[in-house]
Formats: C-alpha cells, sequence, structure tokens
C-alpha cells in the first residue's frame, strides 16, 4: 500500500532544530531556527503574558469551540495592531479578519482561497525567501515563480531589478511580500520604495500578499506596518498574514491572522464568509488559549505597555548582539561580508557562508545555521558569540570548503 511513498528528506529550517536537540554535544549553539532567545540562552515568557495568562487561569472557563473565524476580540485587536487604530478602512468594515494557526496557517488559508477565487493566477516570492512560502503556495496548487530581490554581493536589495521583474508579471498576479525583517536576509524596503512598489502594484493590478511574522523587531510596531498602512491608504486589495510567535514568544500557542483589504465593507463581508469556509475545510476552528493571552495582552493599558517595552528591550539584545559579532568577525571576515551583520534588520543576518561553511561550522563546531548561510542573531548571547566568530574565522580561512 505505502510503497510508493518517498523518505521525507525533512524541512530545512524546524528538521535542523530537531538535529539540534539530539546532538549531545554541550557546547553546541543553535542559531538556525528563528526563535528569540535571551542573553542565558532561555527562551522567555515575556511579562505581559505571564500576567494574562494567570489572570485566565484563576477564572477557568469551558472551552466551547470558536467561531471558524476565531475569537471576535481576538480579530479586532489584531486589526488595531496591524492596521492601526485609527485605520478608516477599518471604521468602515473594509478589512476581513480571521484568527489562524500560526502565520503559515494564515498563509495557507489565503493561498486555498486564492486558488479557489483566482485559479489563473501564480505566486511570486522574493529571491530567497522563507522556504515554507514556496511550499505552502505550491501544495495549494500554485506554480510559484521569483523575482530578484538580495544582492550578495552587496549584502543588500536589488530594488531596480525586482520593479523590473514585477512590473512584467500579468495582472492578478499574487506578488508575495515581507512587510519587515525579511526572512531569510534581514534586508528591507525604505518607505521610499514601498511607496514606489505600491505604485507598481496599482498600476500592474497585481494582489500583494505582505507576510508580517516579525512586527516590532524592525522599527518599531507602527513602522513595521509601514506597507501594510499604505496599502490600505491607498485602497489597494491585499492580504495581510500575521503572527504573534516572535513578537509574543507564543511559538507553540500557533497564534496569527488572515487579514484581507477590501474595497467595500460588503465585499468584506463575502471575502470574510469565504476565508471562513477555507478555515472550516482545513482545520474547522483556531484554538482558545493563546488568542485570550494575545486579545488581553494587546486590550488591557499595563500589560499592553509591559509588552511593548519587553518587546523593545528584545530588539536592543539584538541591536547588541549585532555589534558584538561584528566586533569579533572584523579582520577575519572580508569586509564585504562584514557590514550586513550591522545594516540587516530583525532576527537573521544572511552571512554569505555556503552550504558546506555551514556543515563544516555545524559537524566541527557543533554551530547550527540554516544551510542557506542564514543566522539567527537573536540567539547569540555574551557567552556564545564569541565562540561562533571565532568559529566562522576558522571556517573561512579553509582553503577546502
Ligand atoms: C524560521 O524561519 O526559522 C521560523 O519562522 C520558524 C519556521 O517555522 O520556519
Amino acid at each position: 500500500m505505502f510503497e510508493h511513498i518517498e523518505t521525507y528528506p525533512g524541512d530545512p529550517i524546524l528538521s535542523l532544530n530537531e538535529d539540534f536537540a539530539k546532538d549531545p554535544r554541550r557546547n553546541k549553539v543553535n542559531l538556525s531556527i528563528g526563535i528569540y532567545f535571551d542573553d542565558a540562552g532561555r527562551l522567555p515568557v515575556m511579562r505581559a503574558v505571564r500576567e494574562a495568562e494567570a489572570s485566565l487561569l484563576e477564572q477557568p472557563a469551558a472551552k466551547p469551540y470558536l467561531p471558524m473565524s476565531g475569537l471576535a476580540a481576538y480579530r479586532d485587536a489584531v486589526q488595531s495592531l496591524v492596521f492601526g487604530d485609527h485605520s478608516v478602512a477599518r471604521a468602515e468594515g473594509r478589512i476581513a479578519t480571521v484568527q489562524t494557526l500560526g502565520g503559515s496557517g494564515a498563509l495557507k488559508v489565503g493561498a486555498d482561497f486564492i486558488k479557489r477565487y483566482f485559479p489563473g493566477s501564480e505566486v511570486w516570492v522574493s529571491d530567497p525567501t522563507w522556504d515554507n512560502h514556496r511550499f505552502i503556495f505550491e501544495r495549494a496548487g500554485f506554480t510559484v515563480g521569483t523575482y530578484p530581490y538580495y544582492d550578495e554581493a552587496t549584502g543588500g536589495l536589488k530594488f531596480d531589478a525586482m520593479l523590473s521583474a514585477i512590473r512584467d508579471l500579468p495582472a492578478k498576479s499574487v506578488v508575495l511580500l515581507h512587510a519587515c525583517c525579511h526572512n531569510p536576509t534581514g534586508v528591507d524596503l525604505n518607505d521610499a520604495q514601498w511607496m514606489e512598489l505600491i505604485d507598481l502594484i496599482k498600476r500592474r493590478d497585481l494582489l500583494p500578499f505582505v507576510d508580517m511574522a516579525y512586527q516590532g523587531f524592525g522599527a518599531g510596531l507602527d513602522a513595521d506596518a509601514f506597507a501594510i498602512r499604505e496599502l490600505v491608504r491607498q485602497n489597494v486589495p491585499a492580504f495581510v498574514a500575521n503572527s504573534f510567535s516572535k513578537n509574543f514568544s507564543l511559538y507553540g500557542e500557533r497564534c496569527g491572522a488572515l487579514s484581507v483589504i477590501c474595497e467595500s465593507a460588503e465585499a468584506a463581508a463575502r471575502v470574510l464568509g469565504q476565508m471562513t469556509s477555507a478555515v472550516r475545510a482545513n482545520y474547522s476552528n483556531p484554538p482558545t488559549h493563546g488568542a485570550k493571552i494575545v486579545t488581553r495582552v494587546l486590550t488591557t493599558p499595563a500589560l499592553r505597555q509591559s509588552w511593548e517595552e519587553e518587546l523593545a528591550s528584545m530588539c536592543t539584545r539584538i541591536a547588541r548582539m549585532r555589534g558584538e559579532i561584528h566586533a569579533r568577525l572584523r579582520g577575519n571576515v572580508p569586509d564585504a561580508m562584514l557590514a550586513r551583520y550591522l545594516e540587516q534588520r530583525g532576527m537573521f543576518t544572511f552571512t554569505g557562508l555556503s552550504a558546506g561553511q555551514v556543515d563544516v561550522l555545524r559537524e566541527r563546531h557543533g554551530i547550527y545555521l540554516i544551510r542557506s548561510g542564514r543566522m539567527c542573531i537573536a540567539a547569540l548571547n555574551d557567552r556564545n558569540v564569541g565562540v561562533t566568530a571565532g568559529a566562522i574565522g576558522e571556517v573561512l580561512a579553509m582553503e577546502t570548503v
């Protein structure tokens, strides 16, 4: 019966993370998966999350099914965080939002919806992008192509090439974009570039799908949503996936949402209905616990303030680690590969190390990066940054790798 089923080669990120857990070496360093660890190398439980969870547990509640679209208060809180408290489109009811199983769930529900209503569209992702983007859209039945994005020579953005490729796409093509803290490169568009791109998207009648998995890890909660707010302001129909895995350190609770910016409240109601039907066909309805925590934090002023402060301190720590590794690599890494540690934003830096060099780092030194060369800066700390920099220097000095 199952002879034709081939062996799963594993996922480039999640399987590597599982390999790390099995590695018996005591001095191993996990810079692979996109998870923020504190300076002691621990996964933090944020203060506001701890308080919200404790207060929820004080009044144990029954656990009925949530509506297919999710917890109403959560969906409202998501809209306010992603689109802004004073969003006109939100007040007009032009944004349809469903609660999803993390950002991946949002991408999958969105992919299913788009496949049904725009069956002729193809999906275009940045070169490179998060591996699961391609995987989710291909599994939903799309042909997925790439547009130029990252410039290895400079560690920056190929903006002109990106625009010119997008300019040639047929109308209704789906263009997948990262709102901030691009994964895996850490290279973002600046505000002026976003304006130019949005103008092009409008003129070419393209369908943007913006993935915002790192709100708050770039320039701040509002600034990171610049592209999304601008799409709304300019009445551009768009899909937006967001996640609370990273900015709430709630990875395992799978808290995310999919929002669609529509031209009218009436269209938003129909879109919401069909997104709900996509949820039903995938997993019926989302889970309760994490959504309640997020809602409690976002809607309770003291908890909200505590959360924002702690998130800001996480960003400060990441910035400090960028400085630390940069200082330790200076002299051991060619100048062209060094500036990116300071310039790229968010959790990741695209080191420029080859897959072979990454393999040597893992096998000889127990230091895990993704084979694309992506390093999770948010997992560096004062104890592992020196070893990591030393090992990178050694690997780069080897001639045969
Ligand atoms: C990552 O990119 O490492 C994270 O988003 C985790 C994942 O699911 O891949």
